[in-house]
């Protein structure tokens, strides 16, 4: 089982560029599906849901090649099925992408339930509400979900929630429905943004992507294209709150600043320095860290993505500091890991109520999911002695290159690959 081996209590220094954005990348590549023709596609980040999702792809029928390390180009010419098994889709939560992109493009998709990090139930009424909109129907069919449809016209979708995978799956399913689709109380992410944008590059139209409201003038059809997928705000979010809990000085680039406003607000309330350049951020810190008082709600406000990596800095903070999760019903997960390291942090309700502490101690611990394990890497990088955290194909899924890029900033961390233990010992 591999594991990161982390000796902190270094300050972290230099620069580091920001990979394409995850949650972007596993939206517009299914995507691809729409276009019947080639695409090539650029700042493909190299984490494990890519590699996923490409799987999926060449499942399907696609021919997959990358041209470099982040630019692949997918020939959907040739695709022969539109049926997805359980052992490609059981990982990850986006598999669910090809709903909308198989149905949108063919009319039926039979794709097994996706799986994804635990935060409790991740219910999918909402995709199910703007796919029978459309005009789909909708089963659950021995595990695997069925959608199909006759023929799918546009209509008025109202979400009775802010559903990022919603808004992205209704989206595609509705690309090339004969008339308008209109989306109400529609998530604003960047990434919703992106998959417009890209779809717009294949001839579809789109108006309205990133306001609550979002126009689908229903096309013919979807050619090929050439796109570059926008950088990853978790991932820049991520290593700006590493540079501040390591007291260190580090520039983040490839960042889009308008995307991370909400995060550089939250950082320079606790003292952070931050300074802006066009596609850069300049991010620096020393203790004391004042306290903080977050809630995680759909963007622009601040992500809940985030949530478990600013926890680990305000456990460094003076004072009382909370984070009240507003999206999942349980992100709480990480917070049992730090307690671990000597975290004096309660969960109460739906918040995360934290003392300050003077420094973490270097202990085993878990990734118990993808944000979870990106903080305790964080907590790790925080505190002398050296800290092994287990599971970390989580951290994997959503991180590219993690352990070259901290390296290159300073840090002392190591993946080891260390065998399972089978079964109990023969007495
Ligand atoms: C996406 O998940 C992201 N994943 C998540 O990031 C992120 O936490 C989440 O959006 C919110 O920003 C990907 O993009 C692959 P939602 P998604 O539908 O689409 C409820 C990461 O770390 N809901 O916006 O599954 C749901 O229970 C991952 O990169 C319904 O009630 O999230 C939740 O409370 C973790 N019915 C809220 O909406 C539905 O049909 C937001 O969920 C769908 C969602």
């Amino acid at each position: 089982m591999e594991k990161y081996l982390i000796r902190g209590g270094k300050r972290l220094t230099g620069e580091v560029t920001i990979s394409g954005a995850k949650n972007a990348a596993v939206a517009i590549l299914p995507a691809t599906v729409l276009s019947g023709d080639i695409c090539v596609i650029e700042n493909v980040p190299n984490i494990s849901d890519v590699y996923t999702i490409l799987k999926i792809l060449e499942h399907l029928g696609a021919s997959v090649r990358f041209l470099n390390k982040t630019t692949v180009e997918i020939d959907a010419r040739h695709l022969n099925t539109t049926f997805i098994p359980h052992e490609l889709t059981c990982n990850m939560r986006a598999s669910y992408y090809f709903w909308g992109a198989i149905l949108g493009k063919y009319g039926h998709a039979r794709v097994s339930m996706p799986g994804g990090c635990d935060f409790g139930v991740r219910p999918i009424d909402q995709h199910k509400r703007g796919f029978e909109a459309i005009g789909a129907t909708v089963e659950i069919v021995d595990g695997m979900l069925d959608v199909s449809a006759e023929k799918l016209i546009g209509n008025n979708v109202f979400f009775d929630k802010v559903s990022v995978g919603a808004t992205m799956n209704v989206m595609l399913a509705s690309v090339m429905a004969t008339g308008v689709t209109v989306l109400e109380n529609a998530a604003k992410e960047p990434h919703i943004v992106d998959l417009a944008n890209f779809l717009n590059s294949m001839g579809a139209n789109i108006m309205g992507a990133g306001t609550d409201v979002i126009k689908i003038h229903g096309v013919k059809e979807l050619h090929g294209t050439n796109y570059a997928i926008i950088p990853d705000q978790i991932e820049a979010g991520t290593y700006m709150v590493a540079a501040a809990a390591t007291c260190g000085d580090v520039l983040i680039k490839n960042v889009i600043p308008k995307h991370m406003e909400s995060i550089s607000a939250k950082l320079e309330m606790m003292g952070v320095k931050i300074e802006e350049f066009d596609e850069a951020l300049r991010v620096s810190a020393e203790r004391p860290f004042s306290k903080v008082d977050i809630k995680t709600m759909p963007y622009p406000g601040f992500p809940t993505d985030m949530h478990p990596q600013m926890a680990v800095i305000a456990c460094l903070a003076e004072g009382t500091s909370t984070v009240t999760e507003g999206v999942w019903d349980n992100r709480y997960r990480y917070v049992s890991e730090l307690q671990k390291m000597g975290a004096d942090i309660k969960v109460d309700g739906k918040m995360a109520v934290i003392e300050g502490i003077e420094e973490f101690k270097a202990a085993p611990v878990k990734a118990t999911d993808l944000r979870a394990g990106a903080a305790m890497v964080i907590a790790a990088l925080c505190c002398d002695g050296e800290t092994e955290i287990e599971d970390i194909y989580h951290i994997e899924r959503g991180y590219e290159d993690i352990e070259i890029k901290l390296c290159s900033l300073g840090a002392d961390i190591k993946k080891i690959d260390v065998p399972e233990i089978s079964g109990a010992v023969a007495m």
